[in-house]
């Protein structure tokens, strides 16, 4: 590992179809006024709702409710959420629902206390709150899985208007205190949202793994993530409750995208940020958005970085290397990663998700471009992938 870093997570983690058991501890460290929020009524048909509710009367809790959060929460949910956030005093926020939910949380969590236009500050000019900043902390009960947001600083917020979806990652201060990550919360999850989930799993990990050229700790556990993502994913579309694949994958989701495997590495992440810029002007969901932009993206960039490609076909592919050049294996491993789209059923035009060749140009605008993992792509090579992702 040849790059400097520093490690550090705060979230505590409970896991298993017990984890609920330890949410009244986890609220003991926390005043009498908790935020509840949550997304647009998955959670009350369900029944997480009611089991989360009870625990916050037993501990004497005052409820705030703020329903609604919509999937890719915008700017103007954000405001009213901290106008409530305010006008209540609140102690700590629960997000109770997926990446949307948490996402918008801890953004709420910044902006009540923010003497300003919090979206203007945090996303676009993506400052870092003041070090005497009042931030509200936040805890989270998992119920989609896939962003990681349940142990990262990230929060992403979507301005229609502007035509923008930003992600600013904050700092230890705003990452969850506490996650409840129990796999049978995520069983009733549509089948469409449930594979974006673990599109997005796989994204994440091959926006940190392709790049540099060092022997890295962190690629090899990101191997063995997309290894274990892959074989559980194959079970828990033909068996959505199978316990044990959708543990293996709530588990891996946690770890794609908590700081681990980006150590000591310069990461990628323009497949997020062209899929992001889709977001922005279609509102898609956001796995079905890198699906849609990742075949085409990885066939350009894989002559950039052809050894690493090679090794992601064996690695993680199990592609035999014998008499084969790099550049093979590297197309090959890329029609592997297509296989597996198919299989898992994701999105893989960007067409379906509403974008036409008239909007290329507003999204190219939109997708936010600097130096990747082996390529930094120009405004041109934006329109071209998009052209092809439809
Ligand atoms: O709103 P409800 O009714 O809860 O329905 C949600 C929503 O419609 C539903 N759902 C969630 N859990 C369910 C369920 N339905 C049935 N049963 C359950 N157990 O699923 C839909 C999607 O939920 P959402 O939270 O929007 O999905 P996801 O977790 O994929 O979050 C997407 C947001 O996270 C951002 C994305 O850009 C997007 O805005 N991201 C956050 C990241 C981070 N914090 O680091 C990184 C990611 O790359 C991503 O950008
Ligand atoms: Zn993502």
């Amino acid at each position: 590992m040849l790059g400097n870093f520093t490690y550090s997570n705060p979230t505590r983690l409970h896991f298993g179809s017990e984890a609920l058991k330890e949410l009244a501890s986890e609220l003991s460290h926390f005043g009498p006024t908790v935020l509840l929020t949550y997304g647009g009524g998955s959670i009350k048909r369900n029944g997480i709702y009611d089991d989360v509710v009870a625990v916050l009367k037993a501990c004497g809790k005052t409820i705030v409710e703020l329903p609604g959060v919509m999937p890719n929460p915008t700017v103007d949910k954000l405001n009213e959420g901290a106008a409530i956030a305010r006008e209540n005093n609140v102690d700590l926020i629960l997000a109770v629902g997926g990446g949307s939910t948490i996402d918008y949380a801890k953004a709420v969590s910044v902006a009540t206390w923010y003497d300003g236009n919090a979206w203007e500050t945090f996303w676009k000019q993506q400052q870092t709150p003041a070090p005497d900043a009042k931030i509200i902390p936040v805890g989270s009960v998992l119920t989609m899985v896939g962003t990681g947001s349940e142990m990262n600083g990230g929060s992403v917020i979507t301005n229609h208007a502007e035509g923008l979806k930003i992600g600013k990652v904050f700092d230890e201060r705003v990452m969850p205190r506490f996650a409840i990550l129990n796999p049978t919360y995520t069983f009733s999850l549509p089948h469409y949202q449930m594979v974006a989930g673990f599109f997005d799993i796989m994204s994440h990990l091959m926006e940190q793994y392709f790049s540099n050229d060092d022997d890295n700790t962190s690629d090899y556990i990101a191997e063995g993530l997309m290894r274990s993502l892959v074989a559980a994913s194959k079970q828990a579309i033909v068996d959505p409750h199978n316990y044990e694949a959708r543990s293996n994958i709530m588990w891996t989701a946690t770890w794609a995208l908590n700081t681990l495997t980006k150590c000591g590495k310069t990461q990628d992440w323009m497949v997020h940020m062209i899929g992001q810029a889709i977001g922005a002007i279609t509102d898609a969901t956001h796995g079905m958005t890198l699906a849609a932009v990742s075949l085409p993206y990885y066939r350009f960039v894989c002559q950039f970085g052809t050894a690493k490609f090679a090794r992601f076909a064996t690695a993680v592919w199990n592609i035999p290397a014998e008499g084969k050049t790099n550049e093979q294996l590297a197309e090959e491993g890329i029609n592997a990663l297509e296989d597996w789209m198919n299989t898992i059923g994701v999105v893989t035009h960007s067409r379906e998700l509403g974008l036409t060749e008239e909007l290329i140009p507003a999204v190219a605008d939109a997708t936010i471009i600097f130096p990747a993992g082996y390529h930094t792509l120009n405004r041109e090579e934006v329109v071209n992938i998009l052209r092809e992702s439809l």
